[in-house]
């Protein structure tokens, strides 16, 4: 057969088409572009999938057993997601603190999308001059220590609700379910302290309500999404997560949105602009004399922060309260020592204050060592790569999600003498502290993107868990369960909960 120079000249263009098309699809594929090839170490990815499959439920403990293998910064290959996670305190340094301005926008979760929440919310939006301003309003005017002191009373009244909850239990011989009250405690004493509202009285069905909604929310948003591993499938939300998110979204930015219209009502009455609550400081916050004529746009950011500040305040620390409890009943000796101190401090009888706080080193001890145990967001929330960044010898690239394993860092052998252990007695001796000084605990974050609601979620799991092992003597509510035998498996979220609910039965310490 006789091939003409047009035909030979096709097939030679066909060939080197399909050869071209042929590595970019082993690209595509194996991941093996240029800047790759400084990649971080990690596990063989699967064409497509990549390593998705080896996250498994508790991507926490999977990420953990693989840094074991491929070392303390490894790459894996989430769907399309270049993904790199570091675990060690030394690494943990690198992105958190030596290239912090260049990890410190994160990745936008598709089910952040709902309500837009992405563009407004102070958890998502990149660092920019309105993140600035949201970062200033919480340290000068929400958290500050000013600010804190200011409203300790109304935690103090919170706390002593929830322990005439619990004598009522008490009275009635029946269990308390720990994650439950404390949760209820911290929706109120953020309500309160934030709102002044009140939510004590209102019926347990709307309490339940929020539960759900904000438990919710943080499982979705912490559940593995294809959505976010396959950038194509955004718009069908194949796993129906944005769609949930939305309604449990809008659900509670409505109930702030009553709030806010009951307030802007009170106020007109009136002609003098308070300053009462945190509600009046964020009004005129952001009613400038331009936003007032907009008021749809103030009252959705100031909608946008709260959202955050409840979604973010509350399940972390009645989760905090919930695993330091399950670890006291674990081991009786530590809860003894603990109420010792808080008798011989406190004294019988008297209610736990704020102020207290810095005369208990053994109850600080104990939290500490619940938060290196169960830090609540076990992988901080996600950073993204703005540039290249060399970390060692690895490039993190461009674009890349980051994510810092607090979980394994704090169990980090190198660093901590029986990791697995719960034994508070090791801050006694240490300065080590959970404030960001710390890279070897850090379950707060660390640098520009640092929790702000650090200083007021310490005063509340102190609070409460101080007020309730210095109010009540606790036993767990199952007959014949031996303390060692409690369960204390985890579920992720994007917090880090107990999967059996902790449930136990209180005694008084004292009469009233
Ligand atoms: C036990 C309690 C808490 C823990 C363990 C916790 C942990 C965290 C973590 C790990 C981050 C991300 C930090 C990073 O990217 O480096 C964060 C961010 C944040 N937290 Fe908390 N948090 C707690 C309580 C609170 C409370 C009580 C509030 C407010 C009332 C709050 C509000 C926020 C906000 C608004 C952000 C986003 C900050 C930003 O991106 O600029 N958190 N928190």
């Amino acid at each position: 057969m006789e091939i003409d120079t047009y035909d030979f000249l096709s097939y030679l263009l066909y060939l080197i088409l399909f050869i071209w098309i042929s590595i970019q699809a082993f690209n595509l594929l194996f991941s093996c572009s240029e800047t790759q090839q400084n990649l971080p170490p990690g596990p063989r990815p699967f064409p497509i999938i990549g390593n998705l499959l080896e996250l498994g439920d508790k991507p926490h403990k999977s990420l953990a057993k693989l840094s074991h293998i491929h070392g303390p910064i490894m790459s894996l290959k989430l769907g399309r997601i270049t993904t790199v996670v570091v675990s060690t305190a030394d690494m943990a340094r690198e992105v958190l603190q030596t290239h912090d301005h260049l990890f410190s926008n994160r990745t936008i979760p598709d089910s952040l999308r709902a309500c837009d929440h992405y563009k407004y919310g102070m958890v998502w939006v990149p660092v920019s001059p309105s993140w600035r301003n949201l970062r200033k309003l919480c340290n000068s005017h929400l958290f500050s220590v000013k600010a804190l002191d200011a409203n300790k009373n109304l935690r103090h009244q919170k706390v002593q609700e929830l322990l005439d909850d619990v004598r009522a239990v008490a009275e009635a011989g029946e269990a308390v379910d720990i994650g439950t009250a404390g949760f209820k405690t911290s929706l109120n004493l953020l309500s309160t302290t934030f709102l002044s509202v009140d939510w004590t009285d209102s019926s347990s069905d709307m309490v339940r309500e929020l539960k759900e909604s904000v438990w919710t929310m943080m499982e979705v948003a912490g559940k593995p999404n294809l959505a976010d591993y396959f950038p194509v499938l955004k718009i069908a939300d194949p796993q129906g997560i944005r769609t949930s998110m939305t309604f449990h979204m809008q659900k509670m930015k409505g109930l702030f949105h009553r709030i806010i219209n009951q307030r802007l009502q009170a106020r007109e009455v009136t002609t003098l602009i308070q300053e009462n609550d945190t509600l009046d400081t964020l009004l005129n916050y952001f009613m400038t004399e331009k936003e007032r004529e907009d008021q749809l746009l103030y009252k959705n950011s100031i909608e946008h922060l709260l959202l955050d500040i409840f979604v973010a305040g509350t399940d972390t620390t009645s989760s905090t309260l919930e695993w330091s409890m399950a670890e006291l009943l674990k081991k009786p000796e530590v809860m003894s020592k603990a109420q010792a101190e808080l008798k011989q401090v406190i004294g019988k009888g008297n209610q736990v204050k704020e102020s207290d706080l810095t005369r208990l080193p053994y109850l600080q001890a104990i939290i500490k060592e619940i938060f290196r145990l169960h830090p609540p967001a076990p992988l901080l929330l996600p950073r993204r790569a703005e540039t290249d960044v060399q970390i060692c010898s690895y490039v993190v690239p461009k674009g890349a999600q980051v994510l810092v394993n607090v979980w394994t860092i704090s169990r980090d052998p190198n660093t901590w003498e029986n990791p697995n252990e719960f034994i508070p007695e090791r801050f006694l001796e240490s300065n080590i502290d959970v404030k960001g000084r710390h890279f070897e605990l850090t379950p707060f974050g660390n640098g520009r993107r640092i929790c702000p609601g650090l200083p007021l979620a310490l005063r509340m799991v102190h609070l409460m868990l101080g007020s309730l092992i210095h109010s009540f003597d606790w036993k767990l509510e199952e007959e014949g369960v031996e303390p060692e035998t409690v369960d204390m498996d985890d579920k992720f979220g994007l917090t880090l909960k107990k999967t059996r609910p902790l449930r136990t039965l209180p005694t008084p310490t004292f009469s009233k």
